[in-house]
């Protein structure tokens, strides 16, 4: 398990332990964090799942591929940082994770 918080366009965080192996949205949505929608079900066809990574996290976890990117493209509030969290896998290397989500989410 790994400790990742979400933290809301209102400033509300949610400390979760997200389960390794599974995306980052799974861990938001098993632990009914609001904002991730995730509609399509974690198949990059939604953007529902619009994380807001800080730029560390982002030089780390690196960049969106050309499918998420073309999903986020179109995503109010895009910045160079984001990502589609059904995209990131929860490993013991995103211990201490900290994202935002953007208010459209709320
Ligand atoms: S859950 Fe739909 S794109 Fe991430």
């Amino acid at each position: 398990m790994t400790k990742v918080t979400f933290i809301e366009a209102n400033g509300t965080a949610h400390e979760v332990e997200a389960r390794n192996g599974r995306s980052l949205m799974q861990a938001a949505v098993q632990n009914a964090v609001p904002g991730i929608d995730a509609d399509c079900g974690g198949q990059c066809l939604c953007a529902t799942c619009h994380i807001i990574l800080n730029d560390d996290w982002y030089a780390k976890l690196g960049g969106p591929g050309p499918d998420e990117t073309e999903m986020l493209n179109p995503t109010p509030e895009l910045t160079p940082t984001s990502r589609l969290s059904c995209q990131i896998e929860v490993s013991d290397a995103l211990e201490g994770l900290v994202v935002r989500l953007p208010a459209f989410q709320m």
